[in-house]
């Protein structure tokens, strides 16, 4: 079953690769850009750039208008109920770091900051970080087989003392969705605050922010195939008015004296600075594109690649999967054999899949392992990427064997 990808002619990167002899498998780390995202660019930068929100000039009217038209269709994207719950940051993890910045003055001695076994770094370390700052307890909830976060542990470690719970919505390493409709209720009914690291889930699927009720959602662009450099952190309305503001400098300031300032509230007094501009634009005009796609058959073909994925690698001898892999992505070992060595040997055969410790270092601790081979695909892999994938693990395999 080759399984073609309708999309794949739209990121003109993927025929590039390919001439290269390179089978791109790695989007979990960064998407390929839709040939969209590449014209807004060039025309912006072609067109003449200006700040936004400073000057009355028309380049910059035109950049201001073009950046707020990128919040009202991020909004969109994530059916916030207005733009002006969008802050734009410059990642993902920026928008993390923002958070645990932000919210410091609500954490205090004793209190504890609720995290999962299967964060990444970004929504690890800013916690962690903040806990030591504040006296604070840092309580980890375990996994079950699947990489699934516990319920029955969370509802034993989510409690009053409980002031945060962050968690992802879907694992970087494992592949799993997160039971969110479940655990964040339970954080609320605590009158805790809730962080959901949206960084792989908002690519794969559309979520809906006032379903959702999070607190706080933060998403990277370059994942869901836009430019590098921007994230967007989602804020409800009134959850956004609890954050103190964090980075100081131009634009976020209201009036400012020598010794005394006032702030502007979320989302301008957040985006201190000249922001990614053409960055921002990019985004937007990425998801312009990815609005007009059929969003069913996105998700029947990424759904029959991964079912692809996970039989091709279960049937194979000494494979262990980590987990239990739902969508987009599945990370392995092989009995016997060193992730870095077959790392080497599918990168000869021109593999672009990710080895190591994914940016979860606890993770692969908790699970007993040192590292892992992870494949993740995007909307314009197709079923040949994944014949090919397989022929070379055979074959580094076989010399490994
Ligand atoms: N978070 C990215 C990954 O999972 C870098 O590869």
């Amino acid at each position: 079953m080759s399984l073609l990808s309708p999309w794949r002619t739209d990121f003109p990167a993927l025929a590039i690769l390919e001439a290269q002899g390179q089978t791109y498998l790695d989007s979990a780390a960064t998407a390929q850009k839709p040939q969209a995202l590449i014209d807004a660019l060039t025309g912006y930068y072609t067109c003449g750039t200006a700040n936004v929100h400073r000057a009355q000039h028309q380049p910059a009217e035109r950049a201001t208008r073009a950046f707020e038209d990128a919040r009202i269709k991020v909004a969109r994207w994530l059916n916030a109920s207005c733009p002006t719950e969008i802050v734009f940051t410059r990642g993902a993890t920026e928008a993390l770091n923002l958070l645990a910045y932000g919210l410091e003055h609500l954490i205090e001695a004793g209190d504890e900051i609720v995290v999962s076994a299967v964060e990444h770094h970004a929504n690890l370390l800013p916690w962690q970080q903040l806990a030591r700052r504040r006296d604070a307890q840092l309580i980890v909830l375990p996994l079950d087989a699947r990489g699934l976060i516990d319920m029955d542990a969370a509802a034993n470690l989510i409690g009053r003392r409980t002031r945060l719970l962050a968690v992802s919505q879907l694992s970087n390493v494992i592949g799993t969705w997160q039971p969110l409709t479940d655990l964040l209720p339970m954080a609320k009914a605590q009158g805790a605050l809730t962080v959901v690291d949206g960084a792989q889930g908002v690519v794969h699927g559309r979520h809906d922010m006032q379903a959702l009720a999070c607190d706080f959602y933060v998403l990277s662009s370059h994942k869901l195939y836009g430019p590098e450099g921007v994230g967007a952190l989602y804020g409800r309305g009134e959850s956004l008015l609890k954050l103190k503001h964090w980075q100081f400098g131009g634009e976020m300031v209201r009036v400012a004296d020598f010794h005394h300032a006032e702030f502007h509230a979320a989302p301008l007094g957040f985006e201190a600075g000249t922001p990614p501009i053409g960055g921002v634009i990019g985004l937007g005009a990425t998801l312009d594109y990815l609005s007009k796609l059929d969003a069913t058959a996105v998700s029947g073909h990424e759904q029959a690649l991964h079912m692809k994925l996970r039989a091709g690698l279960t049937v194979r001898d000494g494979v262990k999967l980590l987990g239990e892999p739902q969508v987009a992505l599945a990370s392995f070992t092989v009995e016997g054999i060193h992730h870095g060595d077959l790392a080497h040997l599918l990168t000869e055969q021109g593999m672009a899949v990710r080895s190591g410790t994914h940016c979860a270092q606890p993770l692969l601790k908790t699970l007993g392992v040192e590292g892992a081979t992870r494949v993740s695909l995007g909307l314009y892999n197709d079923g040949l990427d994944l014949e090919r994938f397989f022929d070379a693990l055979d074959r580094a395999l076989d010399m490994l064997r």
